[in-house]
C-alpha cells in the first residue's frame, strides 16, 4: 500500500489560538498498523488535569519528555506550576532557544556525547540545534512558538539548601499556617505530623508518630503554637523542648513521660542541626511561600522548579514534605474551581508515595490528590513503575499515560494497577495489553476517565532542549542568565520582604521602637519627672540595654477597620503610633511613627536600662490631656488612614490586603480562565452537532466515491483520507477519532487507475465529495473565527487594573489606649 507522510494538520496559527483555549498539544495519534503517526494531533483538555495524571514507563520511554511538553503547554496557557525535580532533568525547561542557533546549544550539550560521536563540542552543538529544528518542524512547531513560551511564563530553578540556583528559606514552613488551615482539625494535625516527621528525619531520628516520645512532644509543641497563631522557628522549638508550655501528655505528667535530661538530648540534636554550617543555607533566600512563588511580580505564571538532586535522601524528604505542606496550605486558601489553576509536578516520585511505608511526604501528597480537584490544582506524577505507588493514590488519578515497560512482569503489574484503580470502567484487559505490548519509545497509551476510549499517541517534540540532568555549574549559569535578562526582575524579588498593604498617608513604619524625631531638647534631669497618677506611663527598651536617656512620647494603640461590603473587603489594622511630644502636651499625630513593637515584650513598667537621664515632658500633662490625645488620634486616623487595593472590574475582583500584584494578577488570570472554559464548552456544544452531521455527509460521500472506484477499477478496501480530522475536530470531541478514523486518515490512496467508461460516475461522486468537504471546511473556519475571538477576549495580559481606596467610617476607628511612653534615645 502506498503511504504518504501527510504531516500534522494544525497550522501554527491554529495552534496559537488553541493554546489559549485550554487544549494542550501533547502529540499525535499513533497508528501501529500504519507504523507512523497520523495527521491528527493528540490534544488534551486542560480541565481534565484537575483529576491528576500519572505517567509510567521504563527508563528512556519518554516520560520526562512528555511531562516537559505538558508543562510547556500549561505555561503557554497561563497555568503556573510547582515542579519537584529529584533527578535534575526539569531544569531543561529553561533551555529554550527561539533562534535555535548552535551557539545557544553549545553551553548545554554533553561534551561526552560529542566525543562519542567523534565531533568537537561546537560541531555537536550544531548537530543538536539542527536536530531540534527538524524535530520541531516535524511537529509543526518553530522558534516563534518557543518565543511565545518564553514570554508566557517565568521559569526559575530553586535549589533549597544550596546557592547554585535560587535559594529558598524553609523558615516560613514553621510559621503558623493560615487561619483557614488552622481551623481544619484534620489538616492541622496532618501538617503538624508531616513537619515533625520530616524535621526528625533530618536530625536522623526515624520516629514512629504514634510511639516515639520525640514525635509526640514536638507535635504537641507545634500544635500548641500553631493553634494560638504563633510562629515557631528552630530556636524557639529548642527552647520549648527544654521548657515546654505543656505539663501533661495524655494523663501523664510531662516529666515522667519524657524526663528533662532526655529532652535535653533532643534539644541538643536540634541545636546541632541549627548550628551545622550547612543549615544556614536552608534559611537563606525567598521564603517558601507557594502563593507568591507561583507568579512573577508582573503577574505572569511561574514554573517554579525545585531541584533537589544535590540533597541527601533525608534532606530531600524534609524539603519535599515541607513544600507539599506549604502547597496544600495554599490550595486550601483558594476558592473552589473546575478550571485548572495550577499544576504540581513531581518527576521520579519513587519513594515519596510508597504503598505501605509512611514517609512524611505521603500524607500531603495523598491529600493533594484527594482535595486538589475541588480547587483546580492538578497533580502530575511520573515514575518507572506503578508498584512504587500507594493504591489509594492510584484510585484518585484520572489520566494514565502508559509507556513502554521493561519486562512482561512490569507490564502485568501496570495492568493490575490500572484496572484495579479504575474499577470496572469498561477497560478491556486484553485490548490494553495488546496496545501496551506494541508501544515504542515516546509512544504512550492515554487512558483518561473523561474520554470514551483509550488512545495511543506519539509525544510531540519538546520545545525545551532535553539536555539531561543539569550540573551545579549549569544551574548557576542558568540562574545568572535568567536573572539578568528575563522579565526585568531581580533574581530574588521583593518577595523576600513581602510588601505591606498599600496604606497611604502614613510615614514608613519604624523598625523596632526607636523614635525618629527627638522631643524638645529640655535639660536632662537625672531623676524621673513626677507626673499625676492618671497619666499612664511605659518604657520602651533600648536596643542594646545600655544606660540611656529617656524622652517622652505619646503612644497610642488603635485598631482601624476597613469595610467595603460590595467588594467583600473586611480588613483591620492594629497600630501602635508614637508621636513626639511638643509643647504643650500636643502630640503631632499626623507625623507620628508607626512602631513595630510587641506590647508584651518591648514595653516595661520601669526603665529596662539604667536611665542616664530624662527629657522633661511639656507642662500641664494630666488626665484631660491624655483624653485630648485620644480624640486627636481618632480624628487623625479617620482623616489619614486609607486602604488602597488593586481592582479588576471586568472580573469583579479586588485584591486582598497584603496581596502582591503578581499574585492578584494570577487570580485574575484564573477567573478569566474559568469564564473562558465555560465559553469553550458552549462553543463545543454549539458546533459539535453541526460538524458531526457534516462529517457524516463527508463520510457518506467518501463511501460513494469508494464504491464507484471499486466498480471502476475493481480495487477494494482502500480508503480516502478523512477530511474532518483537523485540530478543530480534535477539540470538538475526540470520540470522532476512533481507531478506524485515524487509520483512514493515515492511509491515503493515491494513483487511481480507472476505466474510462465509469469515469463519469466516479467524477460525479468525487465532485459531491469535494462539495461536502468544502461545506465542512467552511463550518470549521466559522468556528475557528469564534475561537480566535474568544481567545482574545479572555486574555489576562491585556487587562488593566484599577485601584479602590477604602476609607474607615468614624465608628471603624477604635482608639484603645494612650500612654506616655519613655523612649530610649
Ligand atoms: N518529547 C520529546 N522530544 C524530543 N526528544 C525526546 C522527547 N521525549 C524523549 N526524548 C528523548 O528521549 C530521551 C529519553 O526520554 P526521557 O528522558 O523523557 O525518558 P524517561 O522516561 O523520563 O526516562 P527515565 O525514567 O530514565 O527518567 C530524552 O533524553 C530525549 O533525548
Ligand atoms: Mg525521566
Amino acid at each position: 500500500m502506498m503511504r504518504r507522510n501527510i504531516g500534522l494538520n494544525p497550522s501554527l496559527a491554529e495552534l496559537a489560538a488553541y493554546e489559549k483555549l485550554g487544549a494542550f498539544y501533547l502529540g499525535g495519534m499513533h497508528v501501529d498498523e500504519v507504523g507512523e503517526t497520523a495527521p491528527v494531533p493528540y490534544l488534551y483538555d486542560s480541565k481534565d488535569l484537575v483529576t491528576h495524571a500519572l505517567c509510567v514507563g521504563m527508563t528512556g520511554s519518554g516520560k520526562t519528555g512528555l511531562c516537559i511538553s505538558l508543562l510547556e503547554e500549561a505555561a503557554l496557557d497561563g497555568v503556573p506550576a510547582i515542579v519537584i525535580d529529584p533527578k535534575g532533568d526539569l531544569g531543561n525547561l529553561l533551555l529554550t532557544f527561539p533562534d535555535l542557533a548552535p551557539d545557544d546549544f553549545e553551553p548545554w550539550v554533553d561534551p561526552e556525547a560529542a566525543r562519542r560521536e567523534g565531533l568537537s563540542v561546537a560541531e555537536y552543538a550544531a548537530s543538536q540545534a539542527e536536530l531540534w529544528k527538524k524535530g520541531l518542524a516535524r511537529w509543526n512547531q518553530d522558534g516563534e512558538r518557543i518565543r511565545r513560551l518564553r514570554a508566557a511564563a517565568d521559569f526559575r530553578i530553586y535549589t533549597p539548601g544550596s546557592s547554585a540556583g535560587l535559594p529558598v528559606s524553609v523558615l516560613a514552613s514553621f510559621a503558623a499556617p493560615p487561619p483557614a488551615l488552622a481551623a481544619d482539625d484534620d489538616l492541622l494535625r496532618e501538617r503538624v505530623a508531616t513537619t515533625v516527621s520530616s524535621l526528625l528525619g533530618l536530625v536522623g531520628i526515624d520516629a514512629d508518630p504514634v510511639k516515639s516520645r520525640e514525635h509526640i512532644l514536638l507535635s504537641l509543641l507545634f500544635d500548641d503554637a500553631w493553634r494560638a497563631g504563633r510562629d515557631l522557628d528552630l530556636a524557639a522549638l529548642i527552647q520549648s523542648v527544654q521548657q515546654p508550655p505543656v505539663t501533661q501528655v495524655g494523663v501523664m505528667p510531662l516529666d515522667t513521660f519524657y524526663p528533662a535530661d532526655d529532652r535535653f538530648e533532643l534539644a541538643m540534636a536540634l541545636n546541632n542541626l541549627l548550628a551545622s554550617p550547612g543549615f544556614a543555607s536552608w534559611l537563606d533566600g525567598e521564603p517558601l511561600d507557594v502563593g507568591r512563588m507561583l507568579h512573577a511580580e508582573d503577574g505572569r505564571p511561574r514554573v517554579a522548579i525545585f531541584s533537589i538532586a544535590h540533597l541527601s535522601d533525608a534532606e530531600r524528604m524534609f524539603f519535599v514534605s515541607l513544600l507539599l505542606n506549604q502547597t496544600l496550605g495554599w490550595v486550601r486558601s483558594q476558592s473552589g474551581s473546575g478550571s485548572l489553576r495550577a499544576l504540581v509536578y513531581m518527576d521520579e516520585v519513587f519513594g515519596f508515595l510508597p504503598p505501605v511505608a509512611e514517609p512524611p511526604s505521603k500524607r500531603p501528597l495523598l491529600t493533594l490528590l484527594k482535595q486538589g480537584r475541588a480547587f483546580g490544582v492538578g497533580t502530575v506524577l511520573a515514575t518507572q513503575n506503578p508498584v512504587d505507588l500507594d493504591y489509594k493514590a492510584l484510585a484518585n488519578i484520572g489520566t494514565w499515560f502508559l509507556g513502554r515497560m521493561q519486562t512482561e512482569r512490569d507490564k502485568e503489574r501496570l495492568l493490575d494497577g490500572l484496572l484495579g484503580a479504575s474499577g470496572s470502567s469498561g477497560l478491556d484487559r486484553g485490548e490494553i495489553d495488546r496496545l501496551l505490548s506494541a508501544l515504542g519509545k515516546r509512544v504512550f497509551l492515554a487512558h483518561n476517565v473523561h474520554e470514551e476510549a483509550p488512545v495511543v499517541f506519539h509525544t510531540r517534540w519538546a520545545m525545551s532542549y532535553l539536555a539531561g540532568p543539569l550540573s551545579r555549574d549549569q544551574i548557576k549559569k542558568l540562574t545568572r542568565l535568567t536573572a539578568g535578562t528575563e522579565a526585568g526582575e531581580p533574581a530574588q524579588p521583593a518577595a523576600a520582604a513581602p510588601p505591606s498593604p498599600p496604606v497611604t498617608a502614613t510615614p514608613p513604619p519604624l523598625p523596632g521602637a526607636a523614635p525618629a524625631a527627638k522631643a524638645a531638647t529640655n535639660a536632662t534631669p537625672a531623676a524621673r519627672p513626677v507626673l499625676p497618677p492618671e497619666v499612664p506611663q511605659t518604657f520602651v527598651a533600648p536596643a542594646d540595654g545600655s544606660a540611656t536617656t529617656y524622652a517622652p512620647h505619646a503612644l497610642g494603640f488603635a485598631r482601624v477597620h476597613f469595610v467595603d461590603d460590595k467588594r467583600g473587603v473586611q480588613h483591620s489594622e492594629d497600630l501602635a503610633l508614637l508621636a513626639p511630644l511638643a509643647a504643650p502636651a500636643d502630640p503631632d499625630w499626623h507625623n507620628a511613627q508607626e512602631a513595630a513593637f510587641d506590647p508584651e515584650h518591648d514595653l516595661h513598667d520601669t526603665p529596662p536600662a539604667p536611665p542616664a537621664g530624662f527629657v522633661e515632658p511639656p507642662p500641664g500633662l494630666d488626665g484631660k490631656a491624655i483624653r485630648d490625645w485620644e480624640k486627636a488620634l481618632s480624628d487623625a486616623l479617620y482623616r489619614d488612614r486609607r486602604l488602597e487595593l488593586l481592582t479588576a472590574e471586568e472580573v469583579e475582583l479586588t485584591a486582598r490586603p497584603g496581596e502582591g500584584e503578581g499574585e492578584f494578577r494570577g487570580r485574575i488570570a484564573h477567573a478569566l480562565r474559568e469564564l473562558r472554559d465555560e465559553e469553550v464548552e458552549k462553543l463545543r456544544t454549539r458546533y459539535a452537532k453541526r460538524i458531526d452531521t457534516q462529517q457524516g455527509r463527508v463520510e457518506r460521500a467518501e463511501d460513494k466515491v469508494e464504491r464507484e472506484e471499486a466498480q471502476a477499477s475493481a480495487r477494494k478496501g482502500q480508503a480516502w483520507v478523512s477530511a474532518g480530522s483537523s485540530i478543530l475536530g480534535a477539540l470538538l470531541g475526540r470520540k470522532k477519532l476512533s481507531a478506524t478514523n485515524v487509520r483512514r486518515a493515515g492511509s491515503v490512496l493515491s494513483g487511481f487507475q480507472r476505466s474510462s467508461k465509469e469515469e463519469a460516475d466516479v467524477e460525479q461522486a468525487e465532485e459531491a465529495l469535494v462539495r461536502e468537504r468544502e461545506e465542512l471546511e467552511e463550518l470549521e473556519a466559522e468556528m475557528q473565527q469564534e475561537v480566535a475571538e474568544l481567545a482574545a477576549e479572555y486574555d489576562a495580559q491585556t487587562l488593566e487594573l484599577g485601584t479602590v481606596t477604602v476609607k474607615p467610617r468614624r465608628a471603624d476607628v477604635d482608639v484603645r489606649r494612650l500612654v506616655l511612653a519613655w523612649v530610649a534615645e
